[in-house]
């Protein structure tokens, strides 16, 4: 192998990490060890690799869905996948954890039958899909995915390990086949690839793993402008140095998080169907701003006692006046059981109040006061806990630890939630010496083991892609 080139390559990635140089000997091994793994399971031959960072979400949660605003950053853990082209159409799957996730394979065409929900195999299929779909891709590849941990992004964390195999498997595909795409162009297509995998899930994680910036924190306007090409508004934030960002993860995990997701999207569109019989262009809760309709925003919770119910079923959405075939279109794409019970006002106040907390967060970025910025994180937890229901008791516990200690600015749930990840915002100076005693006293309470990691802002994909010779 060509490990110069590697090494130029990782350095563009690792150099600023305080680790580094270790850090780069550490991963120049693990893409020798896929290399060798590559080799053993096709052959020899050349062979290109690519590379799709995880994110961790500042502020923002569950507005991206809702065209609203977000900050996430893209991470240093990555999913790597190695791939030669084939000559026909077939896709060979491997993984570099192969008990954990067995060979699968597929053929690509224009309609590609999902595995059952959950499979690894489906965040390759819904990239390769929508690529034949969309630019009648023929060749297929032999692949190895890399994503085991540290170094890989955890799965289930809230860390986006599933974006960023679609992401991955996006560019390979495309590269492969000879295409190119702008990336904000790329993202988007990534966004909406993966939800053959059956969420309705935003855009953040997509753009963040494609656009990403080393130091920096994306704000991301989640509302698509303009016919096709689709434009976003975008804004790198440099993260203060004086600061720093802290991943916890619970070790807490929920296997139904993907039918709870899909309920609150649905509950947000429900919110906004009501609406609209009084503001026919709303068409999002990104648009519900108390200058738009008019409200003190102080009085944002006597606007919507007056106009959502707190809560509703199918039968009392129908009295309300939203019709049939709105409800029925809404329970199959969101795969809703018809005893559902809808919590529509609190769902809507999350999203109203966090949509304002990004666009203040960014400005408190923008002038370095983590203190303000970490009120906000406090607050958009508590939001998410009581409003939105998508935190859980472990997660909980462990911000409530994190808010007791004196290094600690701010502290919330990141990602979809239901268990996962905890972003806390420290003091300027502060280490992680705490961290041990907190673990501790976390696992006293929960019984899990608790583990962390500094996040740096990392660079996203980029076009990075590294050719070897084995
Ligand atoms: C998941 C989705 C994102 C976003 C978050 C919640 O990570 O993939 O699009 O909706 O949940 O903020």
């Amino acid at each position: 192998m060509n490990s110069s080139h590697l090494t130029a390559m990782l350095q563009q990635v690792y150099e600023h990490d305080p680790n580094y140089p270790a850090l780069l000997q550490a991963q120049v091994s693990r893409y020798q060890e896929a290399l060798t793994a590559f080799r053993l399971a096709f052959g020899p031959g050349p062979v290109y690799i690519y590379r799709a960072p995880g994110r961790v979400n500042l502020i923002g949660e569950h507005t991206d869905y809702n065209h609203g605003f977000v900050l996430p950053m893209a991470l240093e853990k990555d999913i790597l996948l190695l791939a030669r082209p084939r000559t026909d159409g077939r896709v060979i799957l491997r993984n570099i954890e192969p008990a954990r996730f067995s060979e699968r394979s597929f053929t690509l065409s224009a309609s590609i039958r999902p595995g059952p929900v959950g499979d690894w195999a489906n965040y390759v299929k819904g990239p390769a899909q929508a690529l034949v779909r969309l630019l009648g891709i023929e060749r297929g590849m032999d692949a190895l995915v890399v994503g085991r941990v540290p170094f890989g992004v955890p799965i289930g964390a809230g860390l986006s390990s599933s974006s960023a195999l679609t992401v991955v498997s996006a560019m390979a595909l495309l590269d492969l086949n000879h295409g190119s795409m702008p990336p904000v162009e790329f993202a988007h297509f990534c966004a909406q690839a993966e939800w053959y995998v059956g969420t309705r899930g935003g855009v953040m994680d997509h753009f963040t793993s494609v656009l990403g910036r080393r130091g920096h924190a994306l704000f991301l306007d989640c509302r698509p402008m303009g016919e096709p090409p689709t434009q976003y508004r975008t804004e790198w934030v440099p993260l203060p140095q004086q600061y720093s960002i802290l991943v916890c993860d619970s070790g807490k995990r929920r296997a139904n998080t993907l039918s709870d997701y899909n309920v609150r999207v649905a509950e947000c569109k429900i919110g906004v169907a009501l609406l609209q019989r009084r503001w026919p262009a709303v068409t999002h809760l990104r648009d519900v701003t108390p200058e738009r309709m008019g409200f003190a925003p102080a009085n944002l919770d006597a606007f919507l006692a007056e106009h959502l119910p707190e809560e509703a079923d199918f039968a009392a959405l129908r009295h309300l006046g939203l019709s049939p075939a709105f409800l029925e279109s809404l329970a199959a794409d969101h795969r809703l059981s018809p005893t559902q019970t809808f919590r529509v006002r609190a769902r809507c106040r999350h999203v109203i109040r966090e949509n304002q907390r990004v666009i203040d967060s960014a400005a408190a970025l923008r002038v370095s006061d983590g203190r303000r910025f970490g009120g906000y994180m406090r607050e958009s937890h508590q939001s998410l806990r009581d409003d939105y229901a998508a935190s859980c008791a472990e997660v909980d516990a462990l911000v409530e630890l994190l808010a007791g200690r004196p290094e600690v600015l701010g502290a919330r749930l990141t990602g979809a939630g239901w268990g996962g990840c905890v972003v806390a915002l420290l003091e300027a100076g502060a280490g992680t010496g705490f961290m041990a005693e907190l673990a501790e006293r976390y696992r006293e309470r929960t019984g899990l083991p608790l583990e962390w990691f500094a996040g740096r802002a990392a660079a996203g994909v980029n076009g990075w892609k590294h050719i070897a010779e084995l």
